[in-house]
């Protein structure tokens, strides 16, 4: 019963998806485990290329299906349009399974965050605008709106009126902006029930008995481990939980069930939004990242903030996931600098410190202290094993699996899907 997860190591947008479709072949079923369309993941299959948000990747696989699970937030509009457009290029959505518990985003939580953010001003969070902080605020207050509601007219519309109670005060007291009327937003969620109901499952039960049947389930983790709601750079985070543990409490499958936790990690740095960033460069080397990685959000189009490897966060990433192995992605990136530098540790008022301060304001003083590593020149993108690699690259896998503390199974060497050194078989 291989129940494998994969999550982000750092701050998001580390190549998951690539991992993900690597995998696909062999994967039975890929599960979403929290999150919402805040996430982005790039799939290249042959030459071409998906931008998926909300779905699984599995998606794109004719074999696997995608399941999303209990601890995802869903936006049914832009699930619909998600499907309706890949159904256009020819991809079949129909095995799709959504759970029944999985919670809905409205209109009014993507008005919330919208203007949550705005009157935050210098302290915003810098939040994808979606919806997503509000949807989980509302169903850990527990008015909350689930899919399962969508077949219930009635019930429906008694939480509707419970949900926007409080949230009408705040818009036109607080936030000087006009009522949400109830019926308006009852009517447009009863508008895709029917288009949803298909998928709509008991996922829960589908997954453990599929993983009693030994079949492949791979959990996919949205976002990354530093932008966890209890593990991450709080408050400068999403509002779930991407860390391994989530991966349960978001499907529905028991922890002694999980046989393996794949950290997927970028051999340099990024983070959207704001919040510290110990190892963020401001200069040309930044600029050069940023250019060459295509570091620009693919959910939201901004900017990705770029700085070099951190050591110290990929420690953290293995202990708070338990790790069992890190995928290492955009190594080809770091072609042509002569050294690379990498944050060894840190130094927090004087003192080298070896592991991430858990105090909120040490952290915003950790400086980087790096060690300079040789690079290399040589194109990598051919590369098909670990040999085959230039001696500096292959030294500076090692250094950082090393520093890790995680075996690096797998490296992307480009963007195809072709395009990556397995080391060791994830299955
Ligand atoms: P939210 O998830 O929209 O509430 O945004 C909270 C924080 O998480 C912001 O800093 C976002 O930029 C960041 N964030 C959310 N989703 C992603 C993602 O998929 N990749 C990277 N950062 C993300």
């Amino acid at each position: 019963m291989p129940a494998l997860v994969l999550l982000g190591a750092q701050w998001g947008d580390e190549g998951k998806g690539k991992a993900t479709d690597l995998l696909g072949g062999s994967v039975d079923y890929v599960v979403r485990y929290q999150g919402g369309n805040n996430a982005g993941h790039t799939v290249v299959v042959g030459d071409q290329k998906y931008a998926l948000h909300l779905l699984p990747s599995g998606i794109l696989s004719p074999t696997c299906v995608p399941v999303i699970g209990n601890g995802v937030v869903v936006d049914p509009s832009v699930l619909l349009s998600e499907l309706s457009g890949l159904n256009e290029r020819g991809v079949d959505t129909s095995k799709l399974m959504i759970s029944g518990n999985a919670h809905i985003i409205t209109p009014y939580h993507v008005t919330v965050d919208k203007v949550t953010e705005r009157f935050l001003g210098k302290r915003k969070i810098g939040t994808t605008g979606r919806g997503i902080g509000p949807t989980y605020a509302d169903k850990i207050n527990r008015v909350g709106i689930r899919v399962q509601d969508l077949y219930d007219e009635s019930i429906l519309t008694q939480k509707v009126e419970a949900a926007l109670d409080v949230k009408n005060q705040m818009l036109t007291k607080l936030y000087n902006r006009r009522a949400i009327a109830i019926e308006q937003v009852v009517e447009e969620l009863l508008g895709y029930a029917e288009k949803l109901a298909p998928y709509v499952a008991d996922t829960v039960l589908v997954l453990n008995q599929a993983l009693e049947e030994d079949k492949v389930v791979l959990f996919e983790g949205g976002q990354g481990t530093l932008l966890d709601i209890d593990h991450g750079t709080y408050p400068f985070v999403t509002s779930s939980n991407p860390t391994a543990g989530g991966a349960c409490t978001g499907s529905g499958v028991g922890p002694t069930k999980i046989t393996r936790v794949i950290g997927i990690l970028k051999a340099y740095t990024t983070r959207v939004g704001a919040g510290p960033f110990p190892t963020e460069l401001f200069d040309e080397d930044g600029a050069a990242l940023r250019r060459i990685g295509g570091e620009r959000g693919v959910t939201t189009g901004r900017d990705r903030r770029c700085g070099w490897f951190d050591a110290v966060i990929a420690r953290y990433a293995t202990r708070v996931n338990g790790l069992t192995d890190f995928f290492l992605t955009k190594l080809d990136v770091l072609t042509g600098w002569e050294q690379i530098p990498v944050c060894v540790a840190y130094e927090i008022d004087g003192k080298r410190v070896e592991e991430l301060p858990y105090s909120q304001t040490d952290f915003h003083h950790a400086k980087p202290i790096y060690e300079n590593l040789p690079g290399w020149s040589e194109d990598i993108t051919k590369a098909k094993s670990f040999a085959d690699l230039p001696k500096n690259a292959q030294d500076y896998v090692k250094a950082l699996e090393e520093m890790s503390g995680a075996p690096i199974s797998a490296i992307g060497v480009g963007p195809g899907r072709d395009e990556t050194i397995e080391i060791n078989s994830f299955l």
